[in-house]
Order: structure tokens, then sequence, then C-alpha cells
């Protein structure tokens, strides 16, 4: 493959859209943020890098919590819509219809209409450039109970989560295999006997 270089740039892909709702008991909001992902699996941990001119920046750095309300394709004009308009102006909630119900670990509310909320709580602040880096406890996972099977397992595909790459949305498409799939041992078939045996 013939290659070109350019120089370092934010270009990860895919990333998810997320709708980050922050709130200190006086103020709620929420904004979209990108720049997130997971950095430790036990205790999990999370980031979101946020830049100090967002309104949500002074709720964040002075309550420290927030929810990471993942978004679904249905929910991506709003996501977009809370990426492009500042809560100073407007209620984004109201604006989008997005309904608050209370969290059960932190001040900031979760968004019923996404199907999955992670509750945060910042531990760290580090000052990067034009963002500033918010580490975070998970400390708790809210899940729509429509995303699960009827043994309890959590069935992602029925979230239709939108995933962010290099400034367009796009939704999951489909399974390529599970975790590990490629070191799985395929079963063996059963021969036409052995299954007609079964049934007899
Ligand atoms: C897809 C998308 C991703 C974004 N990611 C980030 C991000 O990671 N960090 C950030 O500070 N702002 C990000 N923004 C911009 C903020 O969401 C935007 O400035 C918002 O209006 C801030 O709202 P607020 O002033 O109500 O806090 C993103 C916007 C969009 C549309």
């Amino acid at each position: 493959m013939s290659k070109i270089f350019w120089k370092g740039g934010a270009l990860l892909a895919p990333v998810p859209p997320v709708l980050v709702t922050v709130g200190d008991g006086e103020r709620e909001n929420v904004f979209t943020v990108a720049w997130t992902g997971l950095i430790n699996t036990i205790p999990p941990k999370t980031y979101i890098s946020v830049r100090p001119s967002r309104y949500s920046y002074e709720i964040l750095k002075k309550n420290g919590e927030f929810a990471l309300n993942l978004t679904p394709s249905s929910l991506i004009a709003a996501c977009d819509w809370c990426g492009v308009h500042t809560g100073r102006k407007v209620d984004k909630f109201k604006k989008w219809s997005l309904t608050k119900i209370p969290a059960n670990n932190i001040t900031p509310p979760l968004i019923d209409e996404c199907p999955l909320a992670l509750e945060c709580r910042v531990f760290d602040c580090i000052e990067l450039g034009t963002h500033h880096m918010f580490l975070a406890d998970v400390l708790g996972v809210t899940v729509s109970e429509e995303l699960l099977d009827k043994s309890g397992r959590l069935c992602i595909e029925r979230a239709n989560l939108a995933a962010f790459a290099h400034g367009e949305y796009f939704e999951l498409g489909k399974s390529l295999g599970k975790f590990g799939f490629s070191v799985k041992k395929k079963k063996k078939k059963k021969s036409n006997q052995s299954v007609k045996s079964k049934h007899k």
C-alpha cells in the first residue's frame, strides 16, 4: 500500500459522540463530547476532554461529576445540536424534549431517552492545551431494560449506538464477531447420524 504522511492530528476514528450531562444543584446542562474513552477496567475509569470556554466546563469544575449518556442513532440530531449550541443561552433538554431522570450516585441528571448512562466522578484534571482532560471513576451504569435478553445479558446491538468518525456520524453496522472469536475453537459439526439419534 502506498502511503502519504501528515503532521500529527486528532484523527482517531470511530469515537463515541456522547451526550454529557452536568449539574451542580443549581444549573443543569447537556453538551456533546467525542473526546472520551475508557482508561481502566477495574476499577472502571473514563475521561472527557473539555475546552474551558464551554458553559459545561464551569459546572463540571464546580461539581466534579458528569454522566456519559450514550447516543442512539435516533438522537443524533439532538446530539449534534447540543454540540453547536451553548446552555448559556438555551435549555437544551427542553429544546429536544430530553427527559431528565435522577442518577443514583451523582447530582447531574441522566437522559431517559439514552439506553445507557455512565455516572462519573472526577478524580483529576489535566490541562493539556486546547482541552482539559477530566479523569473520572465510573460509579454506576444505568441500562434500559429493553437491552437485556431473558437471561439478563446485555444485547448492545439493540441500543443502535452512533459513532463519530472524521467529522461525520455513522450508525454501528453488523457484528463481525465476539471478543476472542479469532482464537475460539470451532465446534465440530454433528454428523447426520448423531442428529438423528438425538431425536429418537
Ligand atoms: C460531535 C461533537 C463532538 C464534540 N466533542 C467535544 C469534546 O470532546 N470536547 C469539547 O469540549 N467540546 C466538544 N464539542 C463541542 C461542544 O459540545 C459545544 O461547544 C457545545 O456547544 C458546548 O456546550 P455548552 O456551552 O452548553 O457547554 C463537540 C461537538 C460535537 C458536535
